[in-house]
């Protein structure tokens, strides 16, 4: 199933109801009757299955892309280009000098790529069709070498990760509503460095003229309408990534950081223990729950830091493994410790030299 989100302009979403992947497909209409067709951040061998018959049935197949963007470097998105480069013999890469030092690792051949940076004004136009794209750089957003596609035919904008989200809408569709922004927010707070790389970036898209009418980015929800312009507001000011950590001010702020870096690491690691342990704290009647969780993450903490950091060590005391126990206290205690929150087992947790909490018999080891 796929969707035209504009002119010629397609989306493929993956169907995952947590987290998902965008694929888009531009098809530009030459003058003679052809097609330029341009495939945005090809997913992984994951996608296949479905890349596969939408590309058969938008374009005659995969052999016949002829661009493939890709707006950084991370495998959820670069994994099928050398699929895509190969079955489309014809078919060039376009990404930025960045990203290119990385994804050159594919064995991607050098003929086969042009950098967004050896473009005029970072602009092409398309002598076929006419119709022109321009490449924005989201230097940081997340990655360095980040890069935005706006297509001025469709006023689309492309923006990879930038604007991205888990999925905290309910219910079927592409578009994002008001209950989307929990999830941009909490993607943003988790992926991206700095609010100061969000607000060049922005800054660039307002600068776009005609202004976007929708932004497409690689994760979550189609933003279009008054929302364009609502998310951009609420991204300049967002804090994120190393803001949330030097901004944060009390024991909660710091706990709720380092714990949904523990809570990251064991969701890749031991999803079993993770699950688990989501389930055993949403269990409880709401007002005893120690913490507010949204999509597997803390928004807060709704009791004393140091009582809801001894229920996280209780909870990891109950588990059988004794190895996985002990990994677990590990990843804990290095995860505290990243943010300044001290966590010596069997002793005490210390934030930043002042008040602390007796933990002994929490961590025997
Ligand atoms: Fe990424
Ligand atoms: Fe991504």
């Amino acid at each position: 199933m796929y969707y035209e989100i504009g002119k010629n302009f397609y989306l493929l979403r993956s169907k995952e109801k947590d987290f998902h992947r965008n694929i888009y497909l531009k098809k530009f209409d030459n003058k003679d009757g052809t097609t330029l067709n341009m495939i945005f951040d090809p997913g992984t061998k994951l996608d296949m299955k479905d890349l596969l018959p939408f590309l058969n049935e938008t374009i005659g197949g995969i052999k016949n892309i002829h661009i493939v963007f890709l707006s950084h470097q991370d495998p959820d998105l670069t994994a099928n280009a050398p699929v895509v480069l190969q079955s489309a013999p014809g078919s060039i890469l376009i990404t930025s000098l960045d990203t290119w030092r990385l994804v050159k690792m594919y064995g991607i051949p050098e003929h086969r790529v042009k950098t967004i940076e050896s473009f005029n004004s970072f602009t092409v136009k398309f002598k076929k069709s006419g119709q022109t794209i321009k490449f924005i750089p989201a230097k940081y957003c997340h990655f360095r070498g980040a890069a935005m596609v706006y297509d001025y035919e469709s006023r689309i904008l492309f923006t990879g990760d930038f604007f991205g989200g888990v999925d905290t809408r309910k219910g079927d569709g592409i578009y994002a509503t008001e209950e989307s922004w929990e999830g941009i927010k909490l993607f943003h707070q988790l992926y991206m460095p700095t609010n100061k790389a969000m607000k060049t970036a922005i800054e660039a898209i307002s600068m776009l003229n005609p202004f976007p009418e929708i932004i497409a980015p690689q994760h979550g929800d189609v933003i279009k309408g008054d929302l364009v312009a609502e998310f951009m507001t609420r991204l300049m000011d967002l804090p994120v990534g190393i803001d949330i950590i030097e901004t944060a001010t009390t024991d909660a702020d710091l706990v709720i950081v380092g714990l949904n870096n523990f809570f990251e690491l064991i969701s890749v690691n031991f999803p079993d223990v993770f699950n688990k342990m989501l389930d055993h704290f949403k269990g409880h009647a709401d007002f005893t729950t120690p913490f507010e969780i949204k999509n597997g993450r803390i928004t807060q903490v709704k009791i004393s830091p140091d009582t809801a950091l001894l229920q996280v060590a209780d909870f990891l005391d109950s588990i059988d493994d004794e190895d996985i126990k002990i990994s677990l206290k590990g990843i804990l205690s290095d995860s505290l410790d990243q943010v300044g929150v001290n966590f010596s087992f069997g002793k005490e947790v210390k934030k930043k030299d002042h008040k602390s909490v007796d933990m002994d018999n929490i961590f025997d080891i």
